[in-house]
């Protein structure tokens, strides 16, 4: 269920620590992918990975580590703002700039909408993508989800203000790009 035919969503192992604090020495996609932080201590990047491989899901809020289909972890997507009430949740995905542009990214949302969709049963996924974003913005479009909104010079980066592009996609719009059955991934 979580494996494509280029990546796979594992769960968080206390030695994905070293690529976590590799990741995040990346500043610039640190500021594509959230925000920008200072460098982690090497005991911070230890606990971060710990607390994380040790948290179960909840209220289906989790992160899995994206990684290839040989075992190189590439990235990580994590789960947020899930709302069983409204059916919606969000999510934030990052991948290593030496993964970017191979369709790893597609396909790691993919497997996640699948199960959220298909498991967990909601009803809509939205994602949030800074203006300066155009790679994930481009990628978002091109998985089929719909441009929904602008929200004015709401997030601050690169000393100034920078519009959001809130993108999202019901489980019908999934269903009808990407196949009649839960089984079907983007081809
Ligand atoms: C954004 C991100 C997740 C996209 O994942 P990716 O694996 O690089 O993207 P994909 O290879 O799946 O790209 C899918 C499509 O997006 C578009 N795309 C990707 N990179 C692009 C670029 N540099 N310019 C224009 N379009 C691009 C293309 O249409 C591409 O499809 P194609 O290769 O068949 O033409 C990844 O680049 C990343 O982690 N970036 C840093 C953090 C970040 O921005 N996170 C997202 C926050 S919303």
């Amino acid at each position: 269920m979580f494996e494509g035919q280029k990546v796979r969503l594992r769960g968080v192992r206390p030695e994905d620590w070293e690529h976590f604090l590799q990741w995040d020495l990346d500043n610039d996609a640190q500021r594509y992918g959230w925000n920008v932080w200072p460098p982690l201590g090497t005991e911070a990047a230890r606990d971060f990975a710990r607390q994380e491989s040790a948290k179960r899901p909840d209220r289906d809020e989790f992160r899995l580590v994206i990684e290839t289909l040989d075992g190189a972890p590439a990235g990580s997507l994590n789960v947020h703002g899930a709302d069983q009430r409204r059916g919606s949740f969000e999510y934030g995905i990052a991948l290593a700039r030496e993964h970017w542009g191979n369709g790893y990214g597609e396909e790691a949302i993919a497997l996640l909408l699948r199960y959220m969709f298909g498991e967990l049963r909601y009803h809509k996924v939205q994602a949030w993508v800074y203006a300066f974003n155009e790679r994930s913005a481009a990628m978002h479009r091109k998985f089929g989800m719909v441009l929904e909104g602008t929200v004015r010079e709401s997030h601050f980066t690169d000393g100034r203000y920078w519009d959001s592009y809130l993108f999202g996609m019901t489980r019908t719009e999934y269903l009808e790009q990407y196949g009649g059955h839960w089984g079907d991934l983007p081809r």
